[in-house]
């Protein structure tokens, strides 16, 4: 009996869940049925309410693996650095400080991609958990004139949602057209303070993605490819003196003298290399399958014998990595 009416009230739940428009009969039926299973449904409903707990948050570590070594294409340096600052992190019970993590590259090289990952692998719910937060200067932050507000708005949000989930991830998109202003603002929870007016941000994950040394990441690769080396023979250390905080200074636009790059702040940089032909057939591959259609080789070469590639005359790396294909893949099929 009580199994049955489990299932009516999720089966309830459910209805209301994905049906947008009612029509009067599935109404009249709700309310009998809601009427009669309100107190179970109330307690069904804390089954589907997300909560700040442990049904809800569980690090799935074998999970961020896989994503990390399937799903995410021609990435071999950032995908171990991922997985061992995130995999540190979670399994450490009392970390010193939140985790920070700076990924920089060329636009469409996965560096959202991966922020989703780390959510999808921490979160039921995924990136669609009200405690995994993306800001974008565009939506979130968009006049300049009104930084003082942004700033003490942006304030709130974090003290907000971390007083409420010590778990909580706050990603922010392209910080090099971020006002320095805002960071001003975000480095004091960042580092290892106990608590900040009764709150601990230790348990919190801060994600900054930046196009920012993208063009020296690419002229590393470029050397490489041009001198006959393999892609994966780079190695971070080539590439550290572009990303680390010693390069900042000068190019980094919003974050020029930051204290977020001065005071060590930031626990790792992680470059992400441009994407080349065969990176973007694997994409086009991985959108076909996710869209269940079969995979069409000729298909996914003309979708990538169609974008911008660089530096001419060579085109040895997508303009747009991997961004464009799935809004694209459409005209092809
Ligand atoms: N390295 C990659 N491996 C697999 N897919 C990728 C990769 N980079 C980008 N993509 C695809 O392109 C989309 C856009 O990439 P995104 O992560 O938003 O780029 P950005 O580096 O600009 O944040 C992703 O959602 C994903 O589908
Ligand atoms: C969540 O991920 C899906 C698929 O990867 C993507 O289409 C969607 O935009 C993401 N949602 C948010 C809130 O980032
Ligand atoms: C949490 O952050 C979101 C923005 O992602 C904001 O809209 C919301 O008000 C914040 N919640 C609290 C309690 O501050
Ligand atoms: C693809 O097929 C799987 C299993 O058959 C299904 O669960 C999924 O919803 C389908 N995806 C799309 C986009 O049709």
């Amino acid at each position: 009996m009580k199994a049955r009416v489990f299932y009516l009230s999720l089966l309830m739940f459910w209805t209301l869940s994905t049906v947008n428009t009612f029509d009067p009969l599935t109404v009249a039926l709700l309310v009998g049925a809601g009427s009669t299973l309100a107190p179970l449904a109330w307690v069904t409903w804390g089954h589907f309410n997300e909560r700040c707990d442990s049904t809800w948050i569980h690090f799935n570590e074998p999970g961020l693996r896989s994503d990390l070594e399937n799903k995410l294409v021609g990435q071999h340096i950032a995908s171990p650095i991922i997985f061992k600052a995130v995999a540190g992190f979670m399994k450490n019970p009392h970390p010193r400080k939140p985790l920070v993590l700076f990924l920089q590259g060329s636009t469409g090289t996965g560096k959202n991609f991966v922020a989703q990952m780390i959510a999808n692998n921490i979160y039921k719910k995924g990136n669609v958990s009200q405690f995994f937060h993306v800001f974008t200067y565009q939506l979130d932050f968009p006049h300049q004139s009104q930084i003082e507000t942004y700033k003490s708005q942006l304030q709130q949000w974090i003290k907000g949602n971390v007083s409420r989930c010590a778990h909580s991830i706050f990603v922010f998109d392209e910080v090099d057209k971020l006002h320095p202003g805002l960071f001003d603002s975000i480095y004091p929870y960042l580092d290892h303070h106990n608590q900040l007016q009764g709150v601990s941000y230790k348990n919190a994950i801060f994600i900054f993605l930046s196009n920012a040394g993208a063009s020296d990441i690419t002229k590393i690769a470029l050397d490489f490819w041009q001198s006959g080396r393999t892609r994966e023979d780079i190695k971070l250390k080539d590439l550290e003196k572009v990303i680390s905080q010693s390069a900042f200074n000068d190019k980094m636009g919003g974050l020029w003298h930051s204290p977020l790059i001065d005071r060590n702040l930031v626990n790792f940089y992680v470059p992400f290399l441009p994407l080349e032909y065969k990176h973007v057939l694997q994409c086009v591959f991985a959108e076909m399958k996710a869209r269940n259609l079969s995979t069409n080789g000729d298909i996914a070469k003309q979708l990538a014998d169609d974008l911008v590639f660089y530096p001419n005359p060579m085109r040895v790396f997508s303009a747009q990595g991997c961004k464009t294909i799935h809004a694209r893949l459409d005209f092809y099929i």
